[in-house]
């Protein structure tokens, strides 16, 4: 039953994406199908929750609700191994009754794309589950695109370009996810985006790679769908825990984007994963170092924190320009790439004003 002046769900968009809960307590698992069956979704299943490896195999395509304990591995197997055999037709997201951030890694490494702990707001379960159920549709549809029949043989060329241009389309509905769940990521996104493709122009990479590039960069955040809006919105300083959830929206995106094939959305996967390493090694979740970074990732890092800086957010004031870009000659040979930061300079010395599109 809905309270007075609450909306209906704006994220009941995906009834009929059929969603598998296995190893749920008994009272949780009842609670979570009757906020799903309350929001729209009818094709719901209770799989036994006796733990055994072999769940993985069981599973029909779609979006897999599994229990994570404390004391048992059982279900962390299944969960990596539905990432490994079947990340392009089954989503996980782990829930725990423990809000662990030991367990939240854990879940993730082993390819979880969403993490709950429960009971959760009933707002921020159907908006995970929505998430992962547009994501579940994404990676089907570019996988139908990607194998459908061609009735004669075609140039090699293009049946390169059928697939990036399928890639291309899941990319976009990722965008418009992204704008639908969180406007103000969208902007950002798409702000970013924009500025990286202006870098990339300014370094003299081909235009096929600044296109790339471009699309790419628009999914750099998509792990932050999932991550919880009560620290994503938090206007105070983030304590160790927080900053720790915060930070796995890299790990989410990258694992978001696997089970795809195909340079673009590699590159996503490559972006959304890495985009806050750091130059010298000081970054996260991998400290990886120099060019062990890929070009394209470091554009994307220069891009995001400068319009990071330069937007107003929850939790500080924005930076002016002229601020932002002393921060940014301030990271260059530390945080950030320094021929980056000097391409991206020369970009700002010949943008009037950066409009989103
Ligand atoms: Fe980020």
């Amino acid at each position: 039953m809905r309270r007075a002046g609450e909306r209906e769900h704006r994220f009941a968009t995906h009834p009929a994406t059929n969603i598998q809960l296995i190893g749920l307590e008994p009272d949780t698992a009842v609670d979570v199908l009757n906020l799903l069956g309350q929001a729209g979704y009818w094709n719901t299943v209770l799989l036994p929750s006796t733990p055994r490896l072999d769940l993985a195999e069981e599973v029909t395509p779609g979006v897999v609700m599994v229990g994570v304990g404390a004391g048992s591995t059982v279900h962390l197997d299944a969960v990596r191994s539905l990432f490994e055999a079947r990340a392009a037709a089954v989503r996980v997201i782990a829930v725990s009754p423990y809000p662990s951030l030991r367990l939240r890694a854990a879940a993730l490494e082993a390819g979880a794309s969403a993490f709950l702990t429960l009971p959760a707001e009933r707002h921020e379960l159907l908006s995970t589950v929505h998430v992962i159920a547009e994501l579940h549709s994404a990676h089907r549809e570019l996988s139908r695109l990607k194998s459908f029949p061609l009735s004669t043989p075609v140039d090699p060329a293009v049946a390169a370009d059928r697939s990036a241009h399928a890639e291309t389309t899941m990319l976009h509905r990722l965008m418009k996810l992204i704008d639908k769940v969180d406007g103000g990521l969208g902007k950002h996104s798409r702000r970013v985006a924009h500025l990286a493709a202006r870098t990339a122009a300014a370094m003299d990479l081909p235009w096929s790679s600044r296109s790339a590039l471009q699309a790419a960069a628009r999914a750099h955040d998509l792990g932050k769908l999932v991550i919880p809006r009560s620290v994503i919105n938090a206007t105070g300083k983030l304590g160790y825990g927080d900053i720790a959830v915060m930070r796995s929206h890299a790990r989410i995106g990258a694992n978001m984007l696997t089970g795809a094939e195909g340079r673009l959305v590699c590159l996503a996967r490559e972006v959304a994963a890495s985009h806050h390493e750091w130059w010298d090694g000081g970054g996260y979740p991998r400290g990886l170092k120099g060019e062990e970074i890929p070009l394209e990732v470091r554009v994307v890092s220069v891009a995001d924190a400068y319009d990071a800086m330069t937007n107003q957010r929850t939790y500080r004031e924005a930076l002016t320009r002229g601020e932002a870009r002393k921060e940014l000659d301030r990271g260059a040979g530390t945080q950030f790439d320094p021929e980056v930061v000097a391409a991206f300079s020369r970009v700002l010395d010949e943008e009037v004003v950066v409009e989103p599109s």
